[in-house]
């Protein structure tokens, strides 16, 4: 534990210094989640502002039969990424429906958020036993579990994607489809671009709501860096900004400088000019045809697409092929 604690803070100290030497300035998204930002980012998906997930669930909600009704056998269910696992719990109830037992393997890098999900599911989930795995499924390989006769469902939900650009997405998609078989499916779900029922300014609120707290997910990233390398970040004097970068399609949060300032960081003083930013996510967001060609990019064959009646947000199944 002693050396796991160890090699993450080294790994933060790399991309806070590697990040925040370059130019432009930036900082992973994985940074945002300690245990204080992952609070924050729980707090964030019940925001009026941040439709995101209410509306994934409710399509999950209408479909979940539908996605093992046409599986074709029984199926295990992988997930990438699947922290507490709060909207997995609608899959694996309709996967009860069709089958006596089911197999749920989350994998995430948080070893606490999985042991919430594997407690919360066999408590209220008979019929699902649950193998988790800490991995991180973008660094490192990971294994699934093929019960005998079953294929393999893996959810790939919460817009988690539309973090990476569109050549690390197929990249995370490849490495997944090299653990399928033809005939094992993926559910991918993606936040949509803006459209004629979806304003640039809807998707701008999901991402600077009025209660501030996005700002604080945001703020949390320098904050942590105060916390566990001892930087010298002055919270106040860098103010939350997100934008829409329309050519790139993706919502981009920036921390934005206030004032001319330096910063101590690992005994590094770093520099930010007046209005200089750094550049913490990317959140793309994604047309039907932006989906298709993802998918076909990593060998998967679109079988359904379900949206919410706005076009806010899109459920696909795909077919490994
Ligand atoms: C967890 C990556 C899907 O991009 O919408 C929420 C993270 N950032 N508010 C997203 C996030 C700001 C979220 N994802």
């Amino acid at each position: 534990m002693i050396e796991t604690l160890d090699a993450l803070r080294e790994a933060v100290l790399q991309e806070a210094i590697g990040g925040l030497t370059a130019s432009p300035k930036t900082l992973s998204p994985w940074l945002f989640y300690d245990e204080r930002g992952s609070q924050l980012f729980e707090q964030i998906t019940a925001l009026p502002e941040y439709y995101l997930t209410r509306v994934e669930r409710s399509i999950l909600a209408a479909h979940a039969d539908d996605v093992f009704l046409d599986a074709g056998a029984e199926v295990t269910i992988a997930e990438l990424g699947a922290g507490t696992a709060a909207k997995t719990g609608l899959l694996l109830q309709a996967a009860t429906r069709f089958q006596d037992e089911v197999l749920y393997q989350p994998i995430d890098v948080s070893p606490t958020a999985l042991e919430e999900a594997a407690t919360t599911i066999t408590a209220n989930i008979p019929g699902v036993s649950v193998r988790p795995r800490v991995a991180n499924y973008i660094t490192e390989q990971f294994a699934l579990e093929r019960p005998e006769q079953c294929r393999i469902l893996a959810l790939y939900i919460g817009s988690s994607i539309g973090n990476f650009t569109p050549s690390e997405a197929t990249a995370i998609l490849r490495n997944l489809r090299a653990r399928l078989q033809p005939g094992d499916s993926l559910l991918l779900g993606t936040d949509m671009a803006p459209g004629k029922h979806k304003p640039v300014a809807t998707l701008l609120a999901a991402y600077d709501d009025a209660a501030g707290v996005t700002a604080a997910f945001n703020k949390n990233i320098l904050a942590r860096l105060n916390r566990e390398l001892d930087a010298g970040f002055d919270l106040d004097a860098f103010a939350h900004r997100a934008r829409w970068n329309a050519s790139e399609s993706r919502i981009e949060m920036h921390l934005e400088s206030l004032v001319p300032q330096t910063v101590l960081l690992a005994g590094k003083r770093l520099h930010f000019a007046q209005d200089e930013t750094i550049h913490t996510e990317n959140s793309y967001k994604f047309t039907d045809a932006a989906v298709a060609k993802l998918l076909a990019s990593a060998n998967f064959e679109l079988a359904h697409t379900w949206h919410d009646a706005n076009q806010y947000f899109s459920v696909t199944v795909a077919r490994a092929v």
